[in-house]
C-alpha cells in the first residue's frame, strides 16, 4: 500500500503573522498520530514560505509553494524560481492547479516545462489534472485526463519522484465532492495511463484526490484502492479540521 499524503493548499488565504499559531494548533490536533502512516504537506502563499518552513517542522509537515517558474532567473516579475525555492530549503511545489490553468493561462505545455525543470532540480512536483464540468458532461473526462497526463509523461522517467493530484474542476470549492466511485474510476484511469508507459512508476505513484475534501469524506475516499491521499483547499485553512483529516487518514 502507498503511504497516504494529506496535502493542504491555502491558496490566497491566511496571513504570515498567523502561521506560527496555525502550526501550534496543527501540532496539537495531530499529536499522537502515527506519522509512519501518513505524510502531510501544506502549499502556502509565497511570502509565508520561510515562516511556514520554520514552524512546520514542529508538526512534521512538508511545505510547498503553489506554483513555480521553469526558468532559473530573469525578468519574470512576480514569479518564483527553483533556486529561490531551494534557497529557502523547500523542495515541493504544486504545478498546474486548475486555478492557474484557468486564470493564468497555464497550459499542458507550460505544466510539462515546469515539471521537467523541477524534476531536474530535485524539486518534487504535485502535478494537478482534472476535467471541467462541461468536459465531464460532454463525456470527455478520459480524453482530458489522457491529454493532461501524456504531456506530463513526456517529460518524466521511470524513476522520477512526483505526485499527481486529480481535481475535477467542478468539485473544487463547490462543496460537490466526486463520489468515492467517481474518484476511484478517474484514479484507476490515470494509473493505467502511467502504467502503459512506466509500469513500476505507476505502482508507486501517489495519486491524490482534490475537490471539497474534509474530515467527513476522507476515509471513504482513501478506502479506494487508487486514491493515495488528498489535496485540500478550504478545509485546510482550519488547523483543527485539517489535523482531524490527517488523523482519520492515518487510521484507514
Ligand atoms: P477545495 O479545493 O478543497 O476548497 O475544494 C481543492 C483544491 O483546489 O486544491
Amino acid at each position: 500500500m502507498r503511504k497516504p499524503l494529506i496535502a493542504g493548499n491555502w491558496k490566497m488565504n491566511l496571513l504570515n503573522s498567523k502561521v506560527p499559531a496555525y502550526f501550534t494548533d496543527l501540532e496539537k490536533a495531530i499529536h499522537g498520530v502515527d506519522r509512519k502512516k501518513v505524510d502531510t504537506l501544506l502549499a502556502v502563499p509565497a511570502p509565508f514560505l520561510a515562516t511556514a518552513r520554520e514552524h512546520a517542522q514542529r508538526a512534521g509537515t512538508l511545505i510547498a509553494t503553489q506554483t513555480i517558474h521553469e526558468k532559473n532567473d530573469g525578468a519574470f516579475t512576480g514569479e518564483i524560481s527553483i533556486p529561490i525555492l531551494k534557497d529557502l530549503g523547500i523542495d515541493w511545489t504544486l504545478i498546474g492547479h486548475s486555478e492557474r490553468r484557468q486564470y493564468y493561462n497555464e497550459t499542458d505545455a507550460s505544466v510539462a516545462a515546469k515539471t521537467k525543470a523541477t524534476l531536474a532540480a530535485g524539486i518534487h512536483p504535485i502535478v494537478c489534472v482534472g476535467e471541467t464540468r462541461e468536459e465531464r458532461e460532454a463525456g470527455k473526462m478520459k480524453d482530458v485526463l489522457k491529454r493532461q497526463m501524456e504531456a506530463v509523461l513526456a517529460v518524466v522517467s521511470a524513476d522520477s519522484a512526483f505526485t499527481v493530484a486529480y481535481e475535477p474542476v467542478w468539485a473544487i470549492g463547490t462543496g460537490l465532492t466526486a463520489s468515492d466511485e467517481q474518484a476511484e474510476e478517474a484514479h484507476a484511469f490515470i494509473r493505467a495511463i502511467v502504467a502503459a508507459k512506466f509500469p513500476t512508476l505507476a505502482e508507486r505513484l501517489r495519486i491524490l484526490y482534490g475537490g471539497s475534501v474534509k474530515s467527513s469524506n476522507i476515509q471513504g475516499l482513501l478506502k479506494q484502492p487508487n486514491v493515495d491521499g488528498a489535496l485540500i483547499g478550504g478545509a485546510s485553512l482550519d488547523p483543527a479540521e485539517f489535523g482531524k483529516t490527517v488523523s482519520l487518514a492515518a487510521s484507514v
